[in-house]
């Protein structure tokens, strides 16, 4: 095992950090009051590639393997998580799930206009009465004969406000169970639904969080995704991508915590010295520093499998669990070794904990990820 980057890797660090320092991180503090949708930051990242990292380069993507994906990602989340979100659910939420699900026409049409940026996607699983235990969407599609009409209502979807495309889970056979859930791509502008914004969250403020409203929206069978039925292993399958993508954006964000409280604790002095020379706050670095590099590597392992096509949940849902659950602690101590100051938005590290916390509920939450890793190791399957 090699843990030295390669010089691909490395030059691709190089491109996202410096993209991040200049066009991401200066706007952050202001998005975030004002709740303020990056579309100018998607803009400027199209034409580099970062809206299509791991997409093969026929359908419009950069190409990239899934260690440069972790890292791209996490250059991001260091700089702001709510663009890091959108592009999660843009990327490994709808991008990569059509590409392993899709009719080759299903690619080609969206793909690179998704890639490019023409077309912002959102990812609709979740709903009001029902998030963890996504079996039981009550969403429903029925077959008349000319094609499907769906009706419901999502919940917690980010980009649904700005989305064009919609992968859209619902029950085409309720008798059936989970076994009728099934996956449908909603063109917005052939098949117009209805969306609300989510306003006054926590953190991620200025990414777009909206309720979906589906009232007998008609799509042709051509936008079904994958076969009937097989709606809920190609969500879940979904999720394994777009876990390891919160993963990576929960290690920028960590990193990005460490950066500021080491400028701020070699500035700030106390007691007659600098504050980062007093054994407590070095003890706080170097915890934050112990758990961003061990929540990488898990990261990185679980990229490794997927470069190799490999099996891995487990591997996933451990990276995804201890990344969001260590950026949460490291941002934490971050705003210890701030003090007063990390308590106010005249320094980022308020926003890296505020934004931290959703990582552990989205996207499954850190208990069910405890269930998956629970159920791999004893065997016994604890859920439902
Ligand atoms: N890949 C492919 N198929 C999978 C799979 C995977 N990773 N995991 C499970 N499946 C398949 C199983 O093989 C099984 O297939 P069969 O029916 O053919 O046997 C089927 O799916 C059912 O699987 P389980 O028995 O594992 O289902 P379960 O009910 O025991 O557990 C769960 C499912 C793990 C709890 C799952 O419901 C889950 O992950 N829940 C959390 C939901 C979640 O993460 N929601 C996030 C919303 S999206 C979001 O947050 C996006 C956003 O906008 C921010």
């Amino acid at each position: 095992m090699d843990f030295d980057l390669t010089p691909e890797q490395e030059s691709i660090r190089k491109l996202a950090r410096d993209f991040a320092d200049r066009e991401i991180a200066p706007g952050a503090r202001e998005r975030d009051r004002a709740e303020k949708f990056p579309a100018d930051v998607l803009r400027k990242m199209a034409p580099v590639g970062f809206l299509g990292g791991p997409i093969p380069e026929q359908y419009g993507g950069m190409g990239v393997d899934y260690i440069s994906h972790a890292i791209i990602t996490e250059e991001i989340g260091r700089a702001d998580s709510s663009v890091r979100t959108t592009l999660s659910v843009q990327i490994s939420l709808v991008e990569l799930t059509i590409l392993k699900w899709g009719s080759e026409e299903q690619k080609r049409t969206w793909l690179p206009r998704l890639c490019k940026g023409e077309v912002i996607a959102c990812f609709g699983l979740t709903e009001p009465a029902v998030g963890s235990d996504a079996t039981r969407l009550q969403a429903t599609a029925q077959n008349d004969g000319e094609g499907w009409v769906l009706n419901g209502r999502k919940t917690w979807i980010s980009n649904g406000s700005v989305a064009k495309l919609a992968l859209v889970f619902a029950n085409a056979d309720p008798s059936k169970g989970h076994k009728g859930i099934t996956a449908f791509l909603i063109d917005r502008e052939k098949s117009p639904y209805g969306s609300q914004a989510i306003h006054g969250k926590l953190g991620l403020r200025s990414s777009d969080s909206s309720e979906l409203i589906l009232d007998n929206v008609r799509v042709p069978d051509s936008a079904r995704l994958g076969e009937i039925g097989e709606g809920f292993k190609i969500a879940m399958s979904a999720l394994d991508s777009g876990r390891y993508s919160v993963a990576s954006g929960a290690v920028g964000t960590a990193q990005a915590a460490i950066d500021a409280s080491v400028a701020y604790a070699t500035q700030r002095e106390a007691f007659g010295k600098p504050i980062a020379g007093h054994q407590l706050v070095q003890e706080m670095i170097s915890d934050m520093v112990v758990d961003t590099e061990a929540a990488r590597l898990l990261v990185w392992r679980a990229g490794d499998l997927k470069n190799k096509g490999k099996p891995n949940t487990r591997e996933t849902s451990i990276a995804k669990l201890f990344a969001t659950e260590m950026a949460q602690r490291v941002t934490d101590n971050a705003i210890q070794i701030h003090g007063g100051y990390g308590f106010s938005d005249e320094f980022p590290v308020e926003r890296f904990w505020r934004d931290a916390r959703v990582n552990r509920l989205y996207e499954g939450t850190t208990q069910i990820q405890k269930l998956i890793i629970g159920r791999f190791t004893t065997g016994i399957d604890a859920i439902g």
